[in-house]
């Protein structure tokens, strides 16, 4: 069949490779109407993610068709029409009973690896390194799915591809960041990354009850879109200082909540963004860490900052003291991709919001490569890339 490789930092290749099979008697597998390119796996593009082999298959964020399950599946049949959730969760154990999913402690065989790094492994991740399990993605045209009776989400035929692909991960993942921002009505919540995560992100913080959100980017057509659609005020860091913008515009308070949409891969024109690029290249920090120390200073005293961006090591100059003596929250995590889904299926179904605003170019499996290239570097307009095998 034909799937997405990751063949090295900057290759992506559509490759030949053997179909997935049954090894599980709880896995099904499913044949992927539609898939999408997160900014999650530009990550895995640019090299920034450990543990990445040649030849991997990657795609976290797919739909499909049930084509085969395995003996002990009971939930799904043959021909239902299902989105499948980016953490991989067993439903059983303490972390899943407790709608952490993101941290099954049953979906990553090679758990140790993430222990090195982070003292304690979070779940598998569907195409996304060896540390997070080894599992082939779905940008492909057939994909494993393990625990298959507690992950895949069944859709009802009236809805499209394009409606529901994204509670797979980046609907929820923006309304789990707004969810974490402590968001009471009348708050003002500034949204930094107007990148598909900030887009729902902006959104999730008018459904939990924002008052005004500031988002904050600098490509004018995903600032256009976070106004348009998304109903945010927007600051182009490039040429307006942020922080003392959202002073201003908060009547010298700060935002009650601060989202970050962007993660390690952060861009600015300032000293602090050429300190982190040296020190990444030296290989002394694995972040660039501006977005994450902008996010406190600008955030109130007693707010909460949501990181939903991904970091994945170490971090310089944190600005802890900000958070100790102002009483700051942080939170985060990857996803509790399960906890969320069922609820933003209902808010579809019901016409609340129709996710599929976001897409900006669909093209064949065959063309993941010039998908990536335009994604990554932001050309002809591109805010989503959803792809047909
Ligand atoms: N936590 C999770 O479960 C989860 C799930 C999906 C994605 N993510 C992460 O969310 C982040 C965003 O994903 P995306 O798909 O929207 O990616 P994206 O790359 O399309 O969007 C990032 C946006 O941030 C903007 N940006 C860069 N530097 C900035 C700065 N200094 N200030 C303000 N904006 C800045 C970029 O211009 C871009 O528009 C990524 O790190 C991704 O890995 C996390
Ligand atoms: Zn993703
Ligand atoms: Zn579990």
């Amino acid at each position: 069949m034909k799937a997405t490789c990751w063949m090295g930092t900057g290759r992506v290749e559509v490759r030949d490779v053997p179909e997935p099979k049954v090894i599980n008697a709880h896995d099904a597998i499913v044949r992927v109407t539609s898939t999408a390119i997160c900014g999650s796996d530009l990550h895995l593009l640019d090299g920034f993610i450990p543990t990445m082999q040649k030849g991997d298959v990657i795609g976290h964020e797919f739909m499909g068709e049930v084509v085969e399950t395995g003996p002990d599946v009971k939930n799904l049949r043959i021909g239902d029409r299902v989105v499948v959730p980016f953490p991989i969760a067993c439903g059983r154990c303490n972390m899943c009973q407790s709608e952490l999913y993101s941290l099954c402690e049953n979906s990553n065989p090679n758990a140790w690896m993430a222990e090195q790094m982070w003292g304690y492994s979070p779940c598998g991740i569907f195409g996304y390194s060896h540390m997070l399990g080894g599992y082939a993605g779905g940008q492909a045209e057939y994909a494993r799915v393990p625990f298959a009776d507690v992950g895949p989400l069944k859709i009802p035929e009236h809805l499209t591809d394009q409606q529901v692909l994204f509670l797979s991960d980046i609907f929820p993942t923006g309304y789990m960041a707004a969810d974490q921002a402590n968001i009471q009505p009348g708050d003002v919540v500034a949204v930094w990354g107007c990148g598909p995560v900030g887009q729902f992100a902006i959104k999730s913080a008018y459904m939990l009850g924002a008052e005004r959100v500031i988002a904050i980017d600098r490509f004018d057509y995903r600032m256009r879109i976070a106004r348009d659609r998304g109903g945010a005020e927007t600051i182009n860091y490039e040429d307006t200082h942020v922080y003392e913008a959202i002073k201003e515009m908060t009547g010298g308070r700060g935002a009650d909540a601060c989202i970050d949409a962007v993660g390690m891969e952060a861009h600015a024109a300032n000293a602090w963004h050429l300190y982190d690029k040296i020190k990444t290249n030296l290989r002394m920090e694995t972040e660039r860490a501006v977005v994450v120390r902008e996010a406190i200073m600008c955030v109130r005293n007693g707010g909460t900052v949501s990181i939903a961006g991904v970091y994945g090591g170490f971090m310089d100059k944190f600005p802890i003291g900000a958070v100790v003596n102002r009483s700051l929250t942080i939170r985060s995590g990857q996803c509790h991709v399960h906890r969320y889904m069922r609820p933003l299926l209902q808010r579809i179904e019901d016409g609340e919001i129709d996710p599929s605003f976001i897409i900006t170019h669909e093209m064949s499996l065959d063309d993941a490569p010039e998908g990536y290239d335009k994604f990554l570097h932001k050309r002809d307009d591109c805010l989503k890339v959803v792809m047909h095998p």
